[in-house]
């Protein structure tokens, strides 16, 4: 069956090609049940939620509307428990739209540090400041996009395109975010993987209907799905689907995504919110298994919306069931007490659309006028833990007989490059970030924080020279030429740093090439003409084409050096004079030409005036595991990175551990439960005498007791074969998904199935960090000739030797079997690899299983 009833409700004609993907309907949406580290915070929701009207029910699920209040998003309120609606505020990097808050690396840079425990402390970090400034739930952090092309305009608020690396990532951020006492948003579900067509409005192209990712079912668990299966897992409280439609059925209508995957087969407790107008009907969403509307109109500002007064409506007639608005409640409030946002909270002290102290609570409708910022400062130390994670992430790419670290003695130091300097137009001088001036230190849009200052290369690298008693001179004009060839002579060391960014110059989110911007490659030719010892410093939001000067004999020392956040200078003179020792390594690979990655964005639609349609036809080939079946040479592979010391890998050990047998989950589930009573007398839920609307808000309330009329929809009361599908209002108790039954999936999949040591020992002089990688080959056909499956950070002083020792789970030798629906251990003969890069593994052993 297709369910074309989505497509009614959204009022977007299209036809759909017989031949097109499609998505299979699964419903009903699952409830949820409270399990495991769920239940207490699950209680309390049932509680609160037992005590609410359907109106108030209906307020928590929807939002007020664009720029209707002070947060990007925010929820009714409950007046009558001294409820104040939910603030939801980007991004994934901290906090956007606020003032005396930190700028922190981009998720990204976090991937370069291959370091769970700095995962961790950052989301904290972001975490204390969201909770300080009164949000709910923050906007991030971010696995789709994963990465499938190294273009993709927001690859970088993610991590890596390898799904394990992201998915550690992703868990110890999400833990940081709520230990701290605010609600993680795992986002953006799923197959996001491109800016173009992302909204079939966008772009000036005129097509019905935003870009379908068309993903195979093996590909779907192997690679999208996977971070969201660890995402769950640590216990997100809410989960943002995207823009995009999978399999064309939009991510926030798709009942496949929602119901089958996300609720039932990885057993999620917590809500779904949709992505800024990515909610493309009422009814058909609610049933879907989206929980919350965001920002709550159908267009911004528009006055109406999908929710708010129509869930009403739906409920009223019968269409969304009593259960599912209850569950939509619970979900929405267990996300709130797991958190402990009743000890946390305090009000919003800020304001998204004004730095003033005083103006409109209503921005859009210019209403409200009352004191709207406190200006707290809210950053506390954390600048400690973003310049240290700048360093920890830098990657050093070349190093020829020690170039680096400086030692302080250079005589002249010459750097060079627009990259290097601030933007005249003043650090937070462009509109997010949405232009290409001055150091690079962050991306771009929504992903964005403000800086509270920005330490660029060319003050801290001057600072340290003149500290040293040297000679300094920074040309931050790229075309400067003449100048920069005249200093590069007479300079010692010269750093030219390069830079790469979008949203400019005709890069319509995703980037349009991947060569560096502002004919960056003839200053660098420019400088290590003249200069025998040229140290690049790189800023970019991916990866870049190299060859053309990598290997100039003049260029000893290549650094990556990403999106670092607010301490970017700092973070740089650590690693250039060696206080750090650089130990990142590269969260994606570096293809010497762009077909080299076998992916690349869509910039023109392909379907007429119909929805794109993106085939992911490489499966889960993509990065490092598309170069490695290709047997294409990369600039630098995936988890490739030097170090000022050098290390040595033996010992490799492994050990197969004794696993209860795999069993699938069997059973029903309960009935759906419903909570408190629900007033089916449409005239309890006409807007109140007293009310003063607010222009262009979303109530929960109705005009009038004629619901027709109330909805002001055309199509209002179509039959419901039309639009329910098969099943949606059943309530009945379900079956249990046999890969389910627990948050992240069936328990089984965790349990661990071998132990892996190794040796590591420091043979070098200086004290460093190592990443030891473990691979494994899964051995099959359709397998990927290795994938990463367990990592570390480990310090090591020199002459040291440490072991390291990890496990593997079920999941992690598994792979997806589309026939029986669940993960399956292959007969294939399986491999374990390690050390320090993709393509670096000294060691190997079979690994044999007890089971
Ligand atoms: C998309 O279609 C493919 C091919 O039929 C199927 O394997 C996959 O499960 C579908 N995924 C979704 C989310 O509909
Ligand atoms: C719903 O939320 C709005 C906005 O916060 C508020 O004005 C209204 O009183 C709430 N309605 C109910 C029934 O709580
Ligand atoms: C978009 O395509 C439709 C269908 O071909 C056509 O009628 C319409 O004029 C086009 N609009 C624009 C702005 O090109
Ligand atoms: C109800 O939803 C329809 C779209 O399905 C929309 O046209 C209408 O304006 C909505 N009504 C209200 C009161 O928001
Ligand atoms: C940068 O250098 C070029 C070439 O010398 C020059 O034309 C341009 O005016 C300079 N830009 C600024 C902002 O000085
Ligand atoms: C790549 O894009 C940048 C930014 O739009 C542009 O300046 C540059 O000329 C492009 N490079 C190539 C090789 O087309
Ligand atoms: C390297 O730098 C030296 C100056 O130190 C210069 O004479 C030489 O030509 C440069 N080499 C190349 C290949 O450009
Ligand atoms: C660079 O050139 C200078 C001057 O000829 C020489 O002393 C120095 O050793 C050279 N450095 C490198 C790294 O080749
Ligand atoms: C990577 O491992 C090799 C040995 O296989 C060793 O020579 C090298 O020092 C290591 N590099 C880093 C940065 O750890
Ligand atoms: C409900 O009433 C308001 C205020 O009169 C009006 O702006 C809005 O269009 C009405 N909505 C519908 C669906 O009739
Ligand atoms: C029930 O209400 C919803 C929301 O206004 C509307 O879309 C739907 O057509 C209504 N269905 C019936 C059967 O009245």
């Amino acid at each position: 069956m297709r369910n074309e009833w989505l497509i009614a409700l959204a009022a977007v004609a299209v036809a759909h090609a017989e031949d097109l993907a499609f998505s299979p309907p699964r419903y009903p949406s699952p409830w949820a049940k409270g399990k495991g580290e769920w239940a207490e915070a699950y209680e309390k929701a049932v509680d609160f939620v037992s005590q609410l009207t359907l109106a108030e029910k209906v307020n928590l699920t929807s939002g007020i509307g664009w720029e209707g209040g002070r947060c990007v998003g925010e929820s009714g309120s409950i007046p009558r428990k001294d409820f104040a609606g939910l603030c939801m505020q980007d991004s994934p990097l901290g906090i956007r739209f606020a003032d005396y808050v930190s700028a922190f690396p981009a998720g990204l840079n976090v991937a370069a540090t291959w370091d769970r425990n700095l995962a961790y402390l950052r989301g904290q970090a972001m975490g204390e400041e969201h909770r300080d400034k009164g949000v709910d739930v923050q906007l991030g952090p971010v696995s789709g996009p994963l990465g499938r092309t190294p273009e993709g305009g927001r690859n970088w608020e993610g991590f890596s395109p390898d799904p394990v690396l992201t998915g550690h990532l992703m868990a110890k951020t999400i833990e940081g975010i709520q230990d701290a006492g605010v609600i993680a948003c795992a986002k953006h579900y799923i197959a996001n993987e491109q800016e173009h067509f992302r909204q079939s409005a966008e772009g000036g192209f005129n097509i019905s209907d935003s870009l379908s990712s068309n993903i195979d079912d093996k590909t779907m668990h192997e690679l999208y799905l996977w971070p969201f299966a660890d995402a769950v897992r640590a216990g997100v409280g809410s989960i943002m689907c995207s823009y995009n439609q999978v399999n064309n059925s939009y991510s926030c209508s798709n009942s496949y995504l929602l119901n089958h995957l996300l609720k039932n087969e990885l057993d999620f407790q917590g809500f779904v919110m949709t992505d800024w107008s990515a909610q493309h009907s009422g009814v058909g969403d609610a049933l879907a298994g989206t929980d919350m509307d965001m920002p709550g109109d159908v267009s911004f500002d528009s006055g109406t919306a999908f929710y708010g007064s129509n869930l009403t409506i739906a409920v009223l007639n019968g269409t969304v069931p009593e259960w599912r608005i209850d569950d939509m409640a619970v979900r929405i409030m267990s996300s709130y007490y797991k958190v402990g946002r009743d000890h946390h909270r305090i009000p919003v002290n800020f304001d998204s659309w004004t730095q003033d102290t005083y103006g409109n609570l209503h921005y859009y409708a210019n209403a409200g006028y009352t004191k709207l910022n406190d200006h707290v400062d809210v950053r506390g130390n954390h600048a400690e833990i973003i310049r240290k994670i700048g360093s920890a992430s830098t990657v050093l790419l070349k190093n020829v007989d020690n170039a680096l670290p400086l030692t302080g003695a250079e005589k002249y130091v010459g750097v060079f490059g627009e990259d290097a300097g601030s933007n005249p137009n003043g650090v937070n001088g462009c509109d997010d970030r949405g232009c290409d001036d001055g150091s690079l230190a962050m991306g771009w849009g929504s992903g964005t924080a403000n800086f509270p200052y920005l330490v660029t290369p060319e003050q801290a690298i001057q600072a340290e020279v003149v500290k040293n008693g040297g000679y300094f001179t920074a040309i931050t004009n790229n075309s400067a030429i003449e100048q920069a060839q005249a200093i590069a002579k007479l300079a010692s060391y010269v750093v030219p740093l390069a830079r790469r960014f979008i949203n400019v110059d005709g890069n319509a989110g995703d980037r349009k090439n991947l060569t560096l911007w502002k004919d960056a490659e003839t200053l660098i030719h420019t400088v290590a003409n003249e200069c025998n010892n040229t140290i690049v410093v790189l800023h970019t939001v991916g990866p870049v084409l190299v060859d053309s000067w990598v290997d100039h004999p003049n260029i000893t020392a290549v650094l990556w050096a990403g999106l670092p956040g607010q301490e970017s200078g700092n973070s740089l003179v650590d690693v250039l004079y060696g206080t750090v020792n650089p130990g990142g390594k590269t969260p994606f690979t570096w293809g010497k030409e762009r077909s080299d990655w076998g992916t690349d964005v869509m910039y023109e639609p392909n379907n007429g005036q119909g929805p794109p349609q993106q085939d992911y036809t490489e499966g889960i080939f993509i990065d490092y595991r598309h170069f490695d079946k290709a047997n294409i040479e990369p600039s630098f592979e995936f988890g490739y990175g030097l170090s000022y010391t050098s290390f040595s890998f033996s010992g490799l050990d492994v050990q197969p551990e004794p696993a209860a047998p795999y069993t699938p989950a069997t059973g029903t589930t309960g009935a759906a439960p419903t909570f408190g009573k629900i007033d089916k007398d449409a005239s309890a839920y006409l807007y109140p005498q007293e009310i003063n609307r607010v222009e262009a808000f979303i109530y929960p309330y109705i005009n009038s007791t004629d619901l027709k009329a109330a909805s002001g929809d055309p199509h209002y009361g179509w039959p419901a074969e039309k639009y329910i599908p098969e099943g949606a209002q059943d309530g009945s108790p379900q079956p249990v998904h046999p890969a389910g039954g627990s948050p992240g999936g069936n328990e089984g999949l965790y349990d661990i199935v071998a132990t892996v040591s190794v040796n590591i020992q420091n043979t070098g002089s200086v004290v460093g960090d190592e990443v030891p990688q473990l691979y494994i080959s899964l051995g099959g056909p359709d397998d990927a000739p290795k994938v990463l499956r367990a990592f570390d950070r480990l310090t090591i002083q020199p002459g040291e030797q440490k072991t390291w020792t990890t496990t593997l789970t079920r999941r992690d030798v598994s792979s997806w079997d589309v026939v029986s629906q669940n993960w399956v251990v292959s007969d294939y003969p399986k491999t374990v690899y390690v050390g320090n890069s993709s393509r670096n593994l000294p060691l190997k052993a079979t690994l044999t299983l007890n089971s």
